[in-house]
């Protein structure tokens, strides 16, 4: 009787503290998760017309704190990425020294409320496609964190698209219309069927009917009124 409780007893820690374990590891997980982000906006796109100048806008967040923070900006040029520009961030009150590799960048975020946003300016074709802001901090141990920005320079041949939606919508209008004429067209056509079979109905009702009630109203008119008079 003693000996199956005892057998039984030591193996009931084993599992609660692997649950204890997992639920720290999970909390550690999702901590170390949110240590750094770094972010583009929530709208990670911009449309531009060629010549313009644009924000490529990007922010950082940490919840146990930056020191020494490396961040770049990367440019995906055919599948390899160009450094665009680059710095370390001392402190978050730092305004640092940004090197530049490309032309016509400018760094104007000045890590002004963790902003590290670039400008591009007078925008080419070449210069459309996909951005990368990336950041480090040393105190997660070199892990890597980024966020990805698309640049879409178009041309100012926007009217194209404007007649295009006009056709789409003059052919969905009409398609509308073609239905809704069909549908009245089937409903009237429903309605003279209706029509035709109701008059051809009460043809039918009224011919014996006319038949039945005069036959019925003189011969009972006839019959009934005569009676009580007599009576
Ligand atoms: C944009 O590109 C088009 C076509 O290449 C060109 O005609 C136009 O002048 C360009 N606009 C600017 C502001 O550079
Ligand atoms: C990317 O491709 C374009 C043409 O497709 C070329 O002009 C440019 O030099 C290429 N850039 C790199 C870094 O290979
Ligand atoms: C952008 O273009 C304007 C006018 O073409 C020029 O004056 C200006 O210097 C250019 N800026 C840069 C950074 O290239
Ligand atoms: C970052 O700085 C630029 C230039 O001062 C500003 O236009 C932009 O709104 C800032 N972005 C954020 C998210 O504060
Ligand atoms: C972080 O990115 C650098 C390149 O910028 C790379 O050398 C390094 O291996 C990456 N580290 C991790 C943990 O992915």
């Amino acid at each position: 009787m003693a000996a199956p409780g005892v057998g039984v007893e030591p193996p009931r820690p084993g599992p609660s503290r692997t649950a204890v374990g997992l639920i720290f590891s999970v909390l550690l997980g999702t901590w170390s998760a949110q240590a750094l982000e770094m972010l583009v906006g929530k709208i990670p796109f911009l449309e531009a017309v060629n010549g313009s100048t644009v924000m490529l806008p990007c922010t950082y967040a940490s919840c146990i704190g930056i020191e020494n923070l490396y961040f770049n900006w990367q440019f995906n040029e055919n599948g390899t990425m160009q450094k665009v520009c680059d710095s370390t961030i001392v402190s978050e009150s730092d305004v640092p020294h940004v090197t530049i590799y490309r032309e016509r960048v400018e760094f104007i975020g000045k890590n002004r409320a963790n902003n590290i946003s670039i400008l591009l300016w007078n925008i080419t074709f070449e210069d459309g496609g996909e951005y990368t802001c990336f950041g480090r901090n040393p105190k997660e141990k070199g892990k890597n964190h980024s966020a990805i920005f698309h640049l879409i320079v178009v041309d100012e041949l926007r009217v194209v698209d404007k007649t295009l939606t006009i056709i789409i919508a003059t052919c969905v209008g009409g398609a509308i219309a073609a239905l809704m004429g069909f549908m009245l067209l089937k409903n009237l056509t429903l309605f003279i069927l209706s029509k035709l079979e109701e008059k051809n109905k009460e043809c039918l009702v009224t011919s014996s009917g006319i038949d039945n009630t005069e036959n019925g109203l003189s011969g009972s008119k006839a019959d009934t009124k005569p009676t009580p008079k007599k009576k």
